[in-house]
C-alpha cells in the first residue's frame, strides 16, 4: 500500500519554466507583451497554422471563436454531451442554443447522427477531441459543408494529438486549445485560438481585449503610440507574460510529455488486458492519440459494484481518480433550460456508464503507475472473489456481456 495520496493529475513545471516566469517578473513587463507574441508564433509553428491568438483560458477561445464567427441570439450551436460544461456554456453565453449531440462507444461526437440535429438556425459545431483522440474530422467537414456551418474543434484535451499524421488544430474554421493545470502543457490558466483566417485571428484579438485597435504592447513599447479606438464592445481575456513564459518551455517539452503519456496508456492497456471487467480506451486507425485522460469503463455487474465504490477502493488505496464526463443532458441548468432527458441520448448513457479516470501524467513515476495498476487489479480480483463467493453460477459471460 502507498504510504502517500497519488493525485489523479499533478502539472510538470520545471527549473526553465520557473527561471522565465522570474525573468518576467524582474522585466517589470507581466501583463500581454513579447513573450505571448513569441509564444503565439511557436504554437502557430508547431499546429500547422497561420495564426495564433493567446487568451487567459479555452473557454475565452471557445466563446471569442464562436463570437468572431458571427454566432448570436436564435443560432444553434451543436456540441457532444459528453464534455466538459465550458463547451456548451460558451454558446449559451453568446444568446444561442446548445444542441447536445450523442457520442459513439470512445465518447466521441457520433457523426452518424448529426443530421437529425440540423434546423434553419443550425449554425455551428464543436467537435470536442475528446480524452485527447481526435473525432472523425471527415465526416465534420463534409456536415459542416453540406449545412454551411462554422467549426471551432474542442482541443483542450488534444494538443499534440495527430490525426492522420497533421497536428490537430487546423481542420476548422477555428480551434480551442487549453492550458489549465491539468491539461497535457500548462500555463496555469490559459488558451489558445489557432486559425488559418488572418482576418478573423485579427477579429479574435481585438474581442479579446475589449475591442481596442491596439493592445497595450503596441500601446506602451518604445516604438508605441497612444492613441487607439474602441471598435466594439469587447471582453478582457488577454493572455499575460507570465503565463506565455511557462508556455514557451511547456511546448518544447510537450512532444517529450505526449511521448510518456502514451508509454503510460501502453503500460495499463497490458496490464488491465485480461480483466474483462475493465473496457479500456481505444486508439482508433489514423489517430495518434495524446492520453489526456485514461478513461477506462467499469462492468458494474460482472463487478457487482459501482463506479462510485470503485472509486471508494482506489482512495482507501491512496489513488486518485475522476470522472470525464457527467454528459451535460444529466445537468439540471441543461434538462431545465432545454428539457433534455436521459433517454434521447443512448451513446452517451451507456458511455457514461461505469465511466472513470485513472492518474495518468508525465509525472508519475513507474512506480506511481505500477500502484495504480496494482489496485486496479486488487479491486477486481477481490470483487470476482467476492462474487464467486457469494453466488458461484452469476458471475459468467452473461454477467459480463452487459
Ligand atoms: C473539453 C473541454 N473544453 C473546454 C474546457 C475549458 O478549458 P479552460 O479551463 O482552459 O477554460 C475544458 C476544461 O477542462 C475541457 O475539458
Amino acid at each position: 500500500m502507498r504510504s502517500h495520496f497519488l493525485p489523479y493529475c499533478l502539472p510538470q513545471i520545471g527549473e526553465e519554466e520557473i527561471a522565465e516566469v522570474v525573468d518576467s517578473l524582474r522585466s517589470g513587463w507581466v501583463t500581454t507583451g513579447p513573450k505571448v507574441k513569441k509564444f503565439e508564433a511557436a504554437f502557430a509553428e508547431y499546429v500547422g497554422v497561420a495564426e495564433a491568438v493567446a487568451v487567459n483560458s479555452c473557454t475565452a477561445a471557445l466563446h471569442l471563436s464562436l463570437a468572431a464567427g458571427g454566432i448570436g441570439p436564435g443560432d444553434e450551436v451543436i456540441v457532444p454531451t459528453i464534455t466538459f460544461c465550458a463547451t456548451a456554456n460558451v454558446v449559451v453565453h453568446l444568446g444561442a442554443r446548445p444542441v447536445l449531440a450523442d457520442v459513439d462507444e470512445n465518447g466521441l461526437i457520433d457523426t452518424a447522427r448529426l443530421e437529425r440535429l440540423v434546423t434553419p438556425r443550425t449554425k455551428a459545431v464543436i467537435p470536442v477531441h475528446y480524452a485527447g483522440q481526435s473525432c472523425n474530422l471527415e465526416a465534420i467537414a463534409s456536415f459542416a459543408r453540406s449545412h454551411n456551418l462554422f467549426v471551432v474543434e474542442d482541443c483542450a484535451h488534444a494538443v499534440g494529438a495527430l490525426h492522420h499524421g497533421r497536428p490537430i488544430g487546423a481542420a476548422g474554421n477555428a480551434a480551442a486549445f487549453s492550458f489549465y493545470a491539468t491539461k497535457n502543457m500548462t500555463t496555469g490558466e490559459g488558451g489558445m485560438v489557432t486559425t488559418d483566417d488572418r482576418d478573423f485571428a485579427a477579429r479574435v484579438r481585438r474581442l479579446a481585449l475589449h475591442g481596442m485597435s491596439r493592445d497595450a504592447w503596441k500601446r506602451y513599447s518604445e516604438t508605441g503610440t497612444w492613441y487607439y479606438e474602441v471598435l466594439e464592445a469587447g471582453y478582457k481575456c488577454n493572455m499575460t507574460d507570465i503565463q506565455a513564459s511557462l508556455g514557451l518551455h511547456q511546448l518544447r517539452r510537450l512532444d517529450e510529455f505526449v511521448f510518456r503519456r502514451r508509454a503510460l496508456a501502453a503500460h495499463y492497456d497490458e496490464s488491465f488486458a485480461d480483466l474483462a471487467e475493465i473496457e479500456r480506451p481505444r486508439q482508433l486507425p489514423g489517430r495518434h492519440h495524446v492520453y489526456h485522460l485514461y478513461p477506462v469503463r467499469i462492468r458494474e455487474k460482472a463487478l457487482g459494484m459501482d463506479r462510485a465504490a470503485f472509486i471508494d477502493e482506489l482512495t482507501r488505496r491512496k489513488i486518485g481518480a475522476s470522472v470525464h464526463f457527467i454528459p451535460l443532458h444529466r445537468h439540471p441548468f441543461y434538462q431545465t433550460a432545454y428539457g433534455y432527458k436521459p433517454e434521447q441520448f443512448e451513446g452517451g448513457e451507456k458511455y457514461y456508464r461505469g465511466l472513470l479516470s485513472l492518474p495518468l501524467y508525465p509525472r508519475m513515476t513507474g512506480e506511481d503507475a505500477a500502484d495504480v495498476v496494482e489496485a486496479v487489479r486488487e479491486i477486481v480480483l477481490e470483487a470476482r472473489g467476492r462474487n464467486r463467493a457469494a453466488q458461484p453460477a452469476a458471475v459468467g459471460e452473461e454477467a459480463l456481456a452487459q
